[in-house]
């Protein structure tokens, strides 16, 4: 396939810095040699630059901040669809999905392709600035997604491309607040929480969302925050929760999405290389995202066959 990567170095969303060094320590880690030595075509757009944005107190320079960045990405991830790739989006803080899944929202409305989308992630990420306890906008991008009220600084009513709340499908969460929690059960969006993961195991789940894609034939948004995975294994983040996937369900969700073959685009977010161990997380999601991209351990055909 044709990979195009890009890397978007904002950090204004989070409550920690250490975001912006997250494009180049995934370049480090090599993600761009994993990727081809998989046999892609990749092409690596370096990071994205905004339109300087006007600095005031510090809240209205963050609001202006995350505007740039977003409006930015969106044409941009609007013509890395258009031009036929899977776009990657290295983060960066998890705000910049608000650029990254606009774009893509637009192609997908035109070519009139059903998006779905699937949040990995210990947190639902559906404040808006109403319900917001820590007014750091990378708890509310699916909420700004699903078109949620008090986002109209980010982008005009007429630019903000939807995304069905029915269609969105939170996964591996373990921390909510009360605000998002109402309005996550308002708008139906499907929570996999940590509880329903380890009663029925990843594997449940996400062929229960990869056959819904499919039945559709739709195109599947993947956003990786890295604090759904748990923070034994990817210390590198901010927001680190108890409790996240293991390295094992990690991959296995991965090698699942790839042999589905429906993912269309991809973030990767949150990573704070300055919070790092020696890179071992920015090391493990090069792994995850060359599971992704179709890395696997020895062709699974024969065995499969026999247990159906
Ligand atoms: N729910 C918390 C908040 O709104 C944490 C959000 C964490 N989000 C993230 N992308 N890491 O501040
Ligand atoms: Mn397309
Ligand atoms: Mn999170
Ligand atoms: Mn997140």
């Amino acid at each position: 396939r044709f990979v195009e990567i890009i890397g978007v170095p904002i950090e204004a969303g989070a409550g920690h810095p250490g975001a912006l060094m997250g494009p180049a320590a995934l370049r480090t880690a090599g993600l761009v040699r994993a990727l081809r030595e998989l046999g892609h075509e990749v092409r690596d757009l370096g990071d994205l630059t905004p339109d300087p944005w006007s600095e005031g107190d510090a809240a209205t320079a963050r609001l202006a901040e995350i505007t740039a960045w977003s409006r930015a990405l969106a044409d941009r991830s609007y013509a890395m669809m258009q031009a036929g790739g899977v776009p990657v989006f290295l983060g960066g803080d998890h705000s910049l999905s608000m650029g990254s899944v606009t774009g893509v929202a637009r192609h997908c409305r035109e070519a009139g392709k059903p998006l779905f989308v699937l949040w990995l992630d210990a947190h639902g990420d559906f404040n808006t600035p109403h319900t917001s306890p820590s007014g750091n906008m990378h708890g509310m991008p699916v909420a700004l997604l699903c078109g949620e009220d008090g986002f109209d600084e980010v982008f005009p009513p007429e630019q903000r491309a939807t995304v069905n709340p029915a269609h969105v499908h939170l996964f591996g969460i373990r921390s909510l607040d009360p605000g998002e929690r109402r309005l996550l059960r308002a708008r139906g969006v499907d929570v996999v929480d940590m509880r329903l993961i380890d009663e029925h195991g990843v594997g449940v789940h996400m062929r229960r969302i990869i056959e819904r894609v499919r039945q559709a034939d739709g195109h599947l948004h993947v956003s990786l925050d890295v604090d759904f995975l748990d923070p034994a294994i990817a210390p590198a983040v901010g927001t680190a929760v108890l409790g996240g996937a293991t390295y094992r369900e990690a991959h296995l969700i991965m090698e699942m999405l790839h042999d589905a073959g429906v993912v269309g685009s991809l973030d990767v977010v949150e990573l704070n290389p300055f919070l790092d161990e020696r890179g071992k997380s920015a090391l493990l999601l090069v792994d995850l995202v060359a599971s992704l991209f179709g890395r696997r351990i020895i062709d699974p055909a024969v065995t499969q066959s026999q247990i159906g």
